[in-house]
């Protein structure tokens, strides 16, 4: 960054000539760089109620897959382009059974009788004295920022913490991402949230409640200034960013014909007057538990006739998928009540080619073709939570207590659709809400925003005012 020194004249020294490596291999910088710099002490970024749940997760885990020795990665962040990476973000196994956030970092459990030991594996910063210390641009603290130590993570979490210079894959393990026994053991445990994951989905919820409100009270600028849908992205994203880690996933923002694309996450078009505007936003926590709510909302006023219609309908589905989540209940439940409903609106408007009961049967299904989609999901650290389960522990099991899932129904009524009539060409809905299941049903954790064609109109002008 800085320029080679300049003589007396105008002629730079170096000009003309083939500059030598003036850091790495000047002894002068190499003794002053390695002296004079202070004592900076910094805690590890832990939790301490986060490290608690954690060891709690690690005892399942241990009494799930007694003798085994079990390994689960924290990852590398991806490359972007060039040199460039993403931000990096832990992998989820590892954050559950860690609560550490570290890139390049290893938890070791090795059974014994009883149980097992568990060892953490990180990365150390490269510290003054050190040659990394200024050539690492991964680890070196003039690099990137003083950092906690190995003897701090190790008192903040609870474990042993060693080098990951010295880590090597036991030959006998099981490794997190290859091996489908702990995976699916993984997912298992993670379906079922505990106290802390309840409060960390509640906050990551509640900031988006407060995001959504965020990005409705900048609709009005977004229309006004033709700043469209980049714009609205952008802001829940800060939002996300300001309150919690970030987004918990891409945020998707669909306005006119895009909102009945699914994952539009390209959030390039405009925002006009008279469309109907998908939001599907998450903010996930800092301890990365993610939430995942979609509303759709008129832009600049209420909704037309047709719109009203299709949301009055989802609306009906939705509240058909929220009575059937309960205890005991079969995961398919939901997501069969909310179809239903759904297929019989679709049929009532002349939509299907065949009777309700055709339609419903397994050959059938002629209404997906405007809900390709699943109704929902399980949530968590991913917003697509435990997403390793076989069929006979998530699609197949029954709901209990403690599991965190969407319920998400909706219409997507393509603007290219040849079997709609013009009216509903172009308007997509979906209604999408978190949900705890407790011990007597549920609880909507995102119920603090509308679901009502009315309500939803009410709110966006509140928020717009
Ligand atoms: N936002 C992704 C989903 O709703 O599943
Ligand atoms: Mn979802
Ligand atoms: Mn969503």
């Amino acid at each position: 960054m800085t320029q080679p020194p300049r003589s007396e004249g105008s002629r730079p020294l170096y000009a003309g000539t083939r500059p030598p490596r003036l850091t790495e291999d000047s002894p002068g910088f190499l003794a002053g760089i390695a002296r004079g710099w202070g004592e900076r002490t910094v805690p590890a970024p832990a939790d301490p109620a986060a490290a608690h749940a954690a060891a709690a997760h690690r005892d399942r885990l241990s009494a799930a897959l007694p003798g085994k020795t079990l390994v689960i990665g924290a990852g590398q962040a991806a490359r972007r382009n060039g040199d460039a990476d993403y931000g990096f973000r832990a992998g989820s196994d590892f954050v559950w059974a860690t609560s550490c956030q570290a890139e390049g970092g290893y938890l070791v459990m090795t059974p014994r009788p009883g149980g097992h030991d568990a060892v953490l594996y990180l990365p150390p910063p490269a510290r003054p004295g050190e040659r990394d210390f200024f050539a690492s641009a991964a680890h070196g603290e003039l690099w990137i920022g003083p950092s906690a130590g190995l003897d701090a993570w190790s008192a903040a979490l609870g474990l042993p913490v060693l080098n990951a210079a010295g880590f090597g894959t036991p030959a006998t393990a099981h490794v997190a991402g290859a091996s489908e026994e702990l995976n699916r053991a993984l997912s298992a445990l993670r379906m079922i949230k505990d106290e802390w994951e309840i409060a960390q989905l509640r906050e990551a919820i509640d900031h988006t409640v407060t995001g959504f409100a965020a990005v409705a009270a900048e609709v009005p600028r977004a229309v006004r200034e033709g700043l469209g849908e980049r714009w609205l992205q952008g802001t829940f994203d800060r939002h996300a960013r300001t309150f919690g880690n970030g987004p918990g996933y891409s945020t998707i923002v669909g306005s006119g014909e895009h909102a009945p694309i699914l994952h539009w996450v390209r959030c390039d078009g405009p925002v006009q007057p008279g469309e109907t505007l998908l939001l599907d936003m998450g903010v996930e926590a800092r301890s990365l538990y993610t939430a995942d709510v979609t509303r759709t909302i008129p832009v600049g006023g209420g909704f037309t006739p047709a719109q009203r219609q299709v949301h009055d309908l989802v609306e009906a589905s939705h509240r058909a998928g929220l009575a059937a989540v309960q205890p005991g209940a079969l995961y398919s439940d939901f997501h069969f009540a909310s179809l239903e409903v759904l297929a019989r609106g679709l049929h009532d408007w002349g939509l299907l080619p065949v009777s309700v009961d055709e339609a419903l049967a397994p050959a059938g299904q002629q209404h997906r073709r405007y809900i390709v989609c699943g109704i929902g999901h399980h949530l968590g650290l991913d917003v697509h939570d435990c997403a390793a389960s076989p069929y006979e522990q998530y699609l197949g099991a029954a709901l209990a207590p403690g599991m965190v899932l969407t319920v998400e129904p909706g219409l997507y009524f393509h603007a290219h659709d040849e079997t709609l009539p013009p009216e509903l060409r172009g308007i997509g809905v979906r209604i999408e809400d978190d949900l705890l299941v407790t011990d007597t049903g549920h609880d909507v954790l995102s119920g603090a925003l509308p679901i009502d064609a009315a309500g939803l109109e009410r709110w966006s002008a509140a928020q717009a005012s």
